[in-house]
């Protein structure tokens, strides 16, 4: 298999697509494809599984629980804390909860979800003791700057972050500007959500633009398939689309062995340019 893969870490090479878990478990009619879903996910090699305790009020978390029943090691689980959660024993709770939702002993990555009430030390603080306690293997943070990163990296123990997660998608491209090349010096993944742009500017007119589709016709491909092909195209980017159904998880695994052209980059590039100067971190 040639699909494109991302150093997560010296030990850990994952797919450059993995899956989301936003709105999934918020209605309970819908559970049963979620986790089909995911297992489809899981039987394409799309092992990394990206889920919070905000997602559906830990419901989420549940329906990820469910998909990895009898199949955990295969997966490569992550979860993030809310900014008010991560410090001191708070954080220690918070993922004592996930872990209880997700019916498992350890999350592979424990993310901070994004800034907010503790300090940069004191939420390395509690990730470096749940690494020791065996519940994470690893930790990381979502949604910060170029500004935060500098500020982490000041922090004793900011180094060991091992992902920043952050909003890219084709109309979102602010990230390529300081944060993304930095993140690329350091040699650290980023994973992009919204990659299909369910948030972020512009929302809303990505999958039906004429040179999307123009592009996905010409690969006979959906136009979702090349927006996925377009953010896994640079070096340690990853992309984790949310698919609650069999038929699109199907489709973002392929996309994994789509290869954009020189001269259909450049239609993109036309069609949504490269930043030029800074632009506030986009959010969901
Ligand atoms: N760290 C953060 O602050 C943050 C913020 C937002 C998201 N995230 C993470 O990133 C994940 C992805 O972002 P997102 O959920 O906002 O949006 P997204 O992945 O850009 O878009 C999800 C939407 O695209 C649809 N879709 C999926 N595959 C498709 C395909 N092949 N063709 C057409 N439509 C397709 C889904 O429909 P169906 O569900 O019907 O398949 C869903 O409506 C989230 O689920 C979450 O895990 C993190």
């Amino acid at each position: 298999m040639t699909a494109k893969q991302v150093m997560f870490t010296k030990q850990v090479s994952l797919p450059a697509i993995g899956q989301g878990t936003w709105y999934m478990g918020e209605d309970p009619g819908r559970r049963r494809e979620e986790v089909s879903a995911l297992r489809a996910g899981l039987d394409l090699g799309l092992r990394l599984i990206d889920t919070a305790e905000m997602y559906a009020d830990g419901a989420a978390e549940e329906v990820v629980g469910e998909a990895l029943t009898g199949r955990r090691d295969s997966a490569f689980l992550v979860s993030k804390v809310y900014p008010w959660n991560a410090g001191g024993q708070k954080a220690i709770a918070a993922c004592e909860a996930s872990l209880r939702r997700l019916k498992t002993d350890y999350l592979d990555l424990y993310l901070l979800h994004w800034t907010g009430s503790f300090s940069f030390a004191e939420t390395v603080d509690s990730m470096e003791a749940l690494i020791a306690q065996g519940k994470i293997r690893r930790w990381g943070v979502s949604n910060l700057d170029y500004d935060d990163m500098q500020a982490l990296w000041q922090v004793t123990g900011g180094r060991e972050c091992a992902t920043n997660q952050v909003l890219y998608h084709l109309a979102s491209r602010g990230i390529e500007y300081d944060l993304l090349p930095w993140c690329q010096q350091q040699q650290m993944p980023v994973m992009a959500y919204s990659p299909l742009a369910q948030a972020g500017r512009l929302r809303g007119d990505l999958l039906s633009h004429s040179v999307v589709n123009d592009i996905a016709h010409a690969h006979n491909v959906s136009a979702a398939q090349i927006l996925l092909a377009w953010v896994i195209r640079l070096p340690g980017v990853m992309a984790i689309p949310k698919a609650a159904s069999i038929a699109h998880v199907e489709q973002n695994a392929a996309a994994l062995e789509i290869t954009l052209s020189v001269d259909e980059l450049k239609q993109l590039d036309k069609a949504y340019p490269a930043p030029k100067g800074k632009t506030a971190l986009d959010m969901a």
